[in-house]
C-alpha cells in the first residue's frame, strides 16, 4: 500500500539489533533495556522536556489545547527515539497509525513501544546523539527553507476581521518603531470560513491591499483550513465532489464533519491527484500577491460529525486516558481514504493527514511562485519538514508554556522541523507584560517568531503594553541577529544539521547532558533564557570559556567568562547570550523590516576570527553552498 508516506523509501533493517520484538494479535511490541545513565531524546512535538524518561507518549495527532505533562498527544507524530549513554542508538518507527511509547514509565528501566503492524523500523547507531541525529536527518531529506522575510517578526491574532484591523497592527508597530515583517490573516478574512475565498466586505481588493502592505515591508499570511465547506456554489466543494477527491464514510458516501465553516468534507490528501488539485487552489490567493500561508485544523480537527453527533463535542473532558488521546477519536474510525484504489480506514493512516496537506500546498506553491514562500502547519509527521514548517498549536499565556516551548525546540529539530516556533505570548489566556517580554526574548532565537493569540483574550500586540522601549529593544535584537539566524538556518538545512540543539549534543560532561533550560542556537550561540515569573536573575552553566553578550537596546556589551557556574541579572529590556570559544556571531544594524535590514554590513562578536555567512537575495530558490562567504574580523 502506498500511503504517500514521507520517509518510507528509507532502508530498514531486516532484523532488529537493539530491540526485542513480540508479535501480538493486533500490534507489535518492541522492548529496549535502558542503562541508568541513558538519556532518551526524541519524539519531536511532545510534552515533558528534552529527556523523555518517565513518561508515556502517544503518537496520534490531536487538536487539544491542554498541553500539560500528562497529555499523551499533541498535533504532530515524530516517532524517533535516541538512546544516549555509552554511544547512541537511534530508532525510527515509521507508521502512519497510532504508536505508544512508554519510556522508563513508572521507573521500569525499559522502553516499551507498541504500534500497528504496518510499521517500518529504522535502527541507527553512532558515537553520540548528535551524530545519530545527523544520520537521521540525512535519511529524511533537506529541510524547507522559507524566504528571508519569514525570519522577521510576525503578528497574528484570531479576531482581526477587516482591513482596518490589519492597518491598526501595521500602524501600531511602525509608530512604536518595533520591527515587523508579516501579519497573519486568521479565519475571518474568508467568506464564512470557506477556503480560498475572501470576504469582499472586509477586504474589498485584497490584491491591491497586499501590494500596499508590501510597499510598507509587510506580507499578509492567510490561514487555510483542512475542511472544505459543504455548500452548493462553493467551487472547491463542487470540484472536489465531482472528481472524487473527498474522504468517504462507511456507506461509501462523503464523510461530513463540522469545523469552523459548519459541515465540511475532508480532501483525501492520500490521492496524488487530490493533492495536486488542492495545492492548485492556493493560486486563488497567490494571484492576489500572497506569498505565505499557515495550514490549520489538519489533524484533522473535528468539532462533531454526523456519526458522533453534537453531544460528543459537548462532552467536556474525556474520562479515560485512551479517550484523552484525541477529542475526535471515534470519528477517525468512521471515514476512509482511497489509497491506490483501496479503501483504507482513516485511523490506520491518521498521522499522515496534516503532513500530506502541507505537501499538497508546498509542491504546487513551489511551481506557481517564482521565489521561496512561507508555509507552516499545525499537524505534521516526520518528512513534512521538507515541505514547510510547523507551529506548536494552541498553547496558553502561562509560564509553564514558555518552559515547554524552550524544551520542545531541540526535539523538533531532531526530527527535521527547523522552521518552527510557538505562539509567542501564548494563544489562550491573557498575557501580561513580563511574560510577553521574557517570551519574546526566547522567540528572538527561534526561526518562526510569531505573536499569536485567541479571540476574546487580552490583546497582546507589543505596542499595546506600557514601556514600548523594552519591546523595541528585544524585537530589534532579533533583527540585529538576522545575519546569524538566517545563515545558521540555511547552513543547517544545506548540511542536514540541527539549528537548535540541547547542550548535551556538543558537551559530554554530565551537567551539560542534563541541562534542559539552556540551548545551543546554531554553531556559535548558547542561550539561557529567563523562564520563571518574577525572576530577575538566573544561574547559567558554562561548559567552557565563552563570551557573554548583553544587549539592552543600545548596544552590545561583551565579556570573556571562564568555564563554570555563574549567576546573571537580566532586566526585562535585556537579552543575555553566550558565544562559544573560538566562534563568532555577525550582528548588523537591524531595521524596521527585513527589506530594510542590511545583512552585509556586519560586525563580528566573540573571540573567533571569522564567520561563514550565507548571503542571497532572500527569496531565490537556488539556495547553495556557493552563497556562503567568509567574513573576517576587521
Ligand atoms: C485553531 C488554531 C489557531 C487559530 C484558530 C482560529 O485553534 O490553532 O491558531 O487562531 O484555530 O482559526
Amino acid at each position: 500500500m502506498d500511503t504517500g508516506a514521507l520517509v518510507r523509501d528509507a532502508e530498514s533493517a531486516e532484523t532488529l539489533r537493539y530491540w526485542q520484538v513480540e508479535e501480538k494479535e493486533n500490534e507489535l511490541v518492541f522492548v529496549y533495556e535502558l542503562a541508568e545513565r541513558d538519556i532518551v531524546y526524541g519524539l519531536g512535538e511532545q510534552v515533558r522536556g528534552i529527556n523523555k524518561r518517565g513518561g508515556r507518549y502517544v503518537s496520534y495527532n490531536t487538536d487539544n489545547p491542554h498541553h500539560t505533562d500528562d497529555m499523551p498527544s499533541l498535533y504532530g507524530s515524530h516517532n524517533l527515539l535516541l538512546i544516549d549513554g555509552d554511544g547512541c542508538v537511534g530508532t525510527f518507527f515509521d507508521t502512519p497509525a497510532k504508536a505508544i511509547f512508554e519510556v522508563d514509565y513508572h521507573g521500569s528501566g525499559k522502553i516499551v513501544v507498541r504500534c500497528d503492524k504496518n510499521v517500518k523500523v529504522v535502527e541507527m547507531d553512532g558515537a553520540n546523539a548528535y551524530a545519530v541525529t545527523r544520520e537521521f536527518l540525512s535519511l529524511i531529506g533537506r529541510s524547507f527553507i522559507p524566504p528571508l522575510w519569514a525570519f522577521g517578526f510576525g503578528q497574528s491574532r484570531w479576531g482581526y476581521k477587516r482591513q482596518k484591523d490589519i492597518d491598526a497592527v501595521a500602524d501600531g508597530y511602525r509608530n512604536a518603531d518595533i520591527p515587523l515583517d508579516w501579519i497573519c490573516l486568521d479565519i475571518d478574512y474568508m467568506d464564512r470560513y470557506i477556503d480560498f475565498t475572501v470576504n469582499k466586505k472586509r477586504f474589498p481588493d485584497l490584491k491591491e491591499y497586499a501590494e500596499s502592505m508590501r510597499s510598507r515591508g509587510l506580507r499578509l499570511v492567510p490561514i487555510i483550513d483542512a475542511g472544505v465547506k459543504v455548500e452548493p456554489g462553493n467551487e472547491t466543494y463542487e470540484e472536489g465532489v465531482k472528481r472524487g477527491y473527498f474522504c468517504t464514510n462507511h456507506e461509501g458516501g462523503l464523510f461530513k464533519a463540522a469545523v469552523w465553516p459548519g459541515m465540511t468534507h475532508f480532501p483525501d490528501f492520500f490521492q496524488p491527484k487530490c493533492r495536486e488539485w488542492f495545492g492548485n487552489e492556493y493560486r486563488k490567493l497567490t494571484d492576489m500577491g500572497i506569498e505565505g500561508f499557515w495550514n490549520d485544523m489538519n489533524e484533522p480537527a473535528i468539532f462533531y460529525s454526523e456519526y458522533t453527533g453534537v453531544l460528543n463535542a459537548l462532552t467536556p473532558s474525556p474520562s479515560t486516558e485512551s479517550e484523552k488521546e484525541t477529542n475526535a477519536y471515534k470519528d477517525y474510525r468512521n471515514f476512509y481514504h482511497n489509497i491506490d484504489g483501496k479503501r483504507v480506514l482513516h485511523d490506520k493512516v491518521h498521522n499522515l493527514f496534516g503532513a500530506l496537506m502541507t505537501r499538497a500546498a508546498s509542491e504546487q506553491l513551489d511551481k506557481m511562485l517564482p521565489g521561496r514562500f512561507l508555509l507552516f502547519s499545525r499537524s505534521s509527521y516526520v518528512g513534512a519538514h521538507r515541505y514547510g514548517g510547523i507551529w506548536t498549536g494552541d498553547n496558553a499565556s502561562a509560564w509553564d508554556h514558555l518552559v515547554r516551548n524552550v524544551k520542545m525546540m531541540p526535539s523538533l529539530n531532531m526530527v527535521g522541523f527547523l522552521y518552527s516556533g510557538a505562539d509567542t505570548g501564548g494563544f489562550g489566556g491573557n498575557c501580561g507584560r513580563e511574560l510577553m517580554l521574557r517570551w519574546l526574548a526566547f522567540s528572538a532565537f527561534t526561526p518562526l517568531m510569531r505573536n499569536h493569540s485567541a479571540i476574546l483574550t487580552r490583546k497582546q500586540e507589543c505596542y499595546r503594553y506600557s514601556g514600548t522601549d523594552d519591546f523595541r529593544s528585544i524585537v530589534s535584537l532579533r533583527y540585529k541577529l538576522l545575519p546569524y539566524i538566517y545563515s545558521e538556518y540555511v547552513k543547517a538545512a544545506l548540511h542536514g544539521d540541527m539549528y537548535i540543539k540541547p547542550l548535551g549534543f556538543e558537551y559530554a560532561d554530565e551537567r551539560s547532558r542534563n541541562i534542559e533550560d539552556q540551548l545551543l542556537v546554531g554553531d556559535s550561540i548558547m542561550i539561557a533564557p529567563i523562564i520563571e515569573k518574577g525572576a530577575k536573575d538566573r544561574v547559567v552553566w558554562l561548559p567552557e570559556e565563552m563570551t557573554e553578550v548583553r544587549y539592552d537596546g543600545n548596544g552590545f556589551e561583551c565579556e570573556q567568562i571562564p568555564k563554570g557556574l555563574r549567576r546573571i541579572q537580566v532586566g526585562l529590556n535585556e537579552v543575555v547570550f553566550y558565544i562559544r570559544k573560538g566562534r563568532c556571531v555577525p550582528v548588523c544594524k537591524g531595521g524596521p523590516c527585513t527589506a530594510k535590514t542590511d545583512m552585509r554590513d556586519v560586525v563580528l562578536l566573540g573571540d573567533g576570527e571569522e564567520y561563514r555567512q550565507y548571503i542571497d537575495d532572500g527569496f531565490t530558490k537556488d539556495v547553495r553552498e556557493e552563497n556562503i562567504i567568509t567574513v573576517k574580523k576587521a
